[in-house]
């Protein structure tokens, strides 16, 4: 059910379903909370599952002209205290990860389990940055070529044709305002670096991986899973940026395993 709660006079939409342990899906960059219904209807069965479009995504608005990771955190948070949930399971894809981890270093003990999925605790390095910048000065003026371009690498399309799945994705991308976009970019780019939210993890971690992956580097990720002292790594093999739609049900069963087992 589609559902809003405030953060500083400005509506937040999120959808709730099931009952049981609180399950929080953050989703990624240019997408948005609807990007996660099979899953949604999977955890379902077992567990309180809520999704959330962050801040200038899905219908939920801008909150200025930088969300940083630390902000989009916050309004996460709010959510929390706007269920009055004391802890949740936190799984966040790419970007939605990076607020995962964000959330994790401010509120730790508010964490039953973390779950990135196709996500990465380092920060740009300094050309991603320099690209940022460069996809910032492009989406002012041309954001539909942007969005065309950016979309169909996010699959591993070499197994398998995700036509369908790239324009629905396409179609929430070019959904998504300018300001979003940028603000989204500029929060990506300037983002810390969180090794040592791995590195301290007092909760199970979950990292999935595709061994396709073209943004995330399945190495980072085997590096990365080595720093958690409780952490399970499951690579997906042939699977691009898109593991919940590029193989839903090897997905779903790898998280709700996990999930489980907490
Ligand atoms: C995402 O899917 O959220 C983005 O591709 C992540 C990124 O660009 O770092």
């Amino acid at each position: 059910m589609q559902k809003t709660f405030t953060y500083k006079n400005e509506e937040i939409s999120y959808s709730c379903q099931g009952k049981g342990a609180l399950v929080i899906l953050l989703h990624g960059f240019l997408e948005n909370k609807s990007i996660w219904n099979n899953t949604i209807s999977f955890l379902t069965n077992s567990f309180m599952v809520v999704a959330i479009d962050l801040p200038g995504h899905g219908s939920s608005p801008c909150l200025g002209y930088v969300h940083s990771m630390e902000l989009m955190a916050d309004v996460v948070n709010e959510l929390l205290k706007h269920l009055n949930k004391r802890k949740c399971h936190l799984v966040g894809h790419s970007m939605g990860g990076y607020v995962a981890l964000a959330f994790a270093e401010k509120y730790a003990d508010k964490i039953y389990s973390l779950s990135l999925i196709c996500s990465n605790a380092r920060a740009d390095n300094k050309q991603k940055k320099i690209d940022r910048t460069k996809a910032i000065q492009l989406v002012k003026t041309k954001k539909n070529l942007f969005v065309e371009a950016a979309i169909p690498p996010l699959f591993n399309t070499e197994q398998k044709n995700h036509m369908r799945a790239i324009n629905k994705i396409k179609k929430m991308a070019h959904d998504t305002s300018i300001q979003g976009t940028i603000a989204a970019l500029s929060g990506m780019r300037d983002r810390y670096e969180r090794e040592i939210v791995l590195k301290f993890a007092p909760y199970p971690v979950l990292i999935i991986a595709g061994e396709k992956d073209a943004i995330i580097p399945v190495q980072w990720l085997k590096e990365q899973s080595e720093l958690p002292e409780n952490c399970v790594l499951e690579i997906m093999e042939d699977i691009g940026h898109m593991p919940f739609l590029e193989d839903r049900i090897m997905f779903e069963t790898l998280l709700m395993r996990f999930l489980k087992g907490v």
